[in-house]
């Protein structure tokens, strides 16, 4: 069983500033570094080193070339990127306070330029029970989810950044939903009003989407998998934030990773869950991604 991650490719200018730039403000950074990101890149080299045969599909420019090589140096197949010549590669403006938390400013550039046909290619080398991770950050997602769920590939969706989009894909064909409590709302609009806690929200989405398993983190106070047989609860690792940038995609990857490689839910989960609190102790996306080794040692 091998994995395909279907999504964006950034190049992330990261600022290190003292507080977030407020509206009207003009404010000095401390700092600036050159990460490669996005948050189909970050789930793919979280897959990798979680051990996942992973396959990355997406578009960028030339000027993305970089993200390439850094997605083979961690043993991710890029041979379904297309590289469009008259584009420029998706990129983030990212602000990293001093607490260690980020906003984060998105061009979707290449990312956004995915065609049917390539899509139509890229497919034609997946198998019914291969993986296929997706997150909210290129175009053709509906297309994407409805011609690998006729050929039984198992949808993991992350519904990230979340916005209109998600509503109007056909979220019936997702197998696993990972997603954090903001999104778990705005997917489930008026009936989470009343079900605001963790386990309240992840019943919920079960009861609207029964065939799917759901997991749902909540920052510190750790995260929650349900699906019809199963309940697990984990407690978040305590640790020093620098930079949480890329936590989600590393817990993304680390539990579907986890699966690939046999592990039960139960241990997936803390795998993900130890592998994104490293990630947090270090700056940047991609490259504060752990290596299997750290997480179990
Ligand atoms: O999840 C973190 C990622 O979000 C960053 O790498 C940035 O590129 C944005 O896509």
């Amino acid at each position: 069983m091998k994995v395909l991650c279907f999504g964006s490719l950034n190049i992330d200018y990261t600022y290190k500033v003292d507080h977030f730039v407020k509206k009207g403000e003009t404010l000095s950074s401390d700092g600036l570094e050159v990460f490669s990101g996005g948050k189909g890149l970050n789930q793919s080299i979280a897959l990798s080193r979680a051990g996942a045969e992973t396959y990355h599909a997406g578009a960028i420019g030339e000027d993305g070339r970089f993200l390439l090589a850094q997605l083979a140096d961690s043993g991710v197949n890029t041979d379904c990127v297309a590289v469009l010549p008259d584009m420029q590669s998706g990129h983030a403006i990212i602000q990293n306070d001093r607490e260690g938390d980020n906003c984060i400013l998105l061009y979707g550039g290449a990312n956004q330029a995915v065609t049917k046909s390539q899509v139509d290619k890229v497919l034609e080398r997946f198998q019914e029970g291969d993986f296929l991770v997706l997150q909210n950050e290129i175009n053709e997602l509906a297309y994407i989810m409805e011609c690998a769920g006729r050929k039984g590939l198992k949808i993991v969706l992350n519904p990230s950044p979340m916005n209109e989009k998600i509503l109007g894909l056909p979220l019936e064909r997702v197998d696993y939903f990972m997603l954090n409590q903001v999104e778990a709302v705005q997917i489930l609009g008026e009936e989470a009003v009343e079900k605001l806690d963790g386990e309240g929200l992840v019943e919920a989405l079960r009861k609207r989407f029964p065939r799917a398993a759901i997991v749902l983190t909540m920052g510190g106070a750790g995260s929650i998998y349900m699906d019809e047989k199963e309940t697990i609860r984990q407690q978040a690792y305590p640790v020093q934030a620098v930079d949480t940038t890329a936590a989600g995609d590393t817990f993304t990857g680390f539990f579907i990773g986890g699966l690939l490689r046999g592990l039960e839910h139960k241990a997936a989960m803390d795998e993900a869950s130890k592998a994104a609190a490293i990630s947090v102790t270090r700056q940047g996306a991609a490259p504060s991604i752990p290596l299997l080794k750290e997480v179990e040692g």
